[in-house]
């Protein structure tokens, strides 16, 4: 028997000004993007805002549906819109803020697992890491190169076809 260890790296910015401006400004749009939330029965709302390699941004937020299972990630709507409007573009990072009753979150919020699967798909499709920044603890960013730091071990389109 031998043991794997996974390591992932994370970087930790004290606040969003620490961010180059590329990122702070793509944080701003996830910030914004949070105000199309529709969540009135978690009243979490959050915002995705993605930058694609044509320059374009798209943005993304969580919408609810009273079947709760119906409803789908700021993250997935997000992502689903640049892969519908921009087919032959790809996502080069995503940046997800979060509202809880109103006030920015102070907790860390990084995707959830369906989410980082999503993105997963799309790294792939577009055979190029996604950096992803979330919410850290007290107002700080997290920030990956990959999903691969978030979901590693994942099962894949490597699993299913051959490229
Ligand atoms: N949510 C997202 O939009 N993205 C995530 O990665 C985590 C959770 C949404 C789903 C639901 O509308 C609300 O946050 C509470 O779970």
């Amino acid at each position: 028997m031998k043991k794997i260890i996974i390591e992932s790296l994370i970087e930790v910015y004290d606040s969003v000004v620490d961010l180059g401006a590329e990122d702070q400004a793509l944080f701003q749009h996830a910030r914004d993007a949070t105000n199309a939330s529709h969540s009135p029965y978690s009243s979490f709302a959050v915002g995705a805002a993605l930058r694609l390699d044509n320059g374009q941004i798209i943005l993304g937020s969580n919408q609810e549906n009273a079947s709760f299972p119906a409803g789908i990630c700021a993250e997935r709507v997000a992502l689903s819109a640049a892969s519908s409007l921009h087919p032959n573009s790809k996502v080069l990072a995503v940046a997800v803020s979060a509202r809880s009753n109103g006030a920015w979150v102070q907790k860390a919020t990084p995707p959830c697992g369906v989410c980082r699967q999503s993105i997963k798909e799309y790294e792939y499709r577009g055979n190029h890491p996604i950096e992803i920044l979330f919410p850290g603890t007290d107002g700080k960013i997290l920030k990956v190169k990959s999903i691969e730091a978030l979901l590693p071990l994942s099962f894949n389109a490597d699993n299913l076809l051959k490229r």
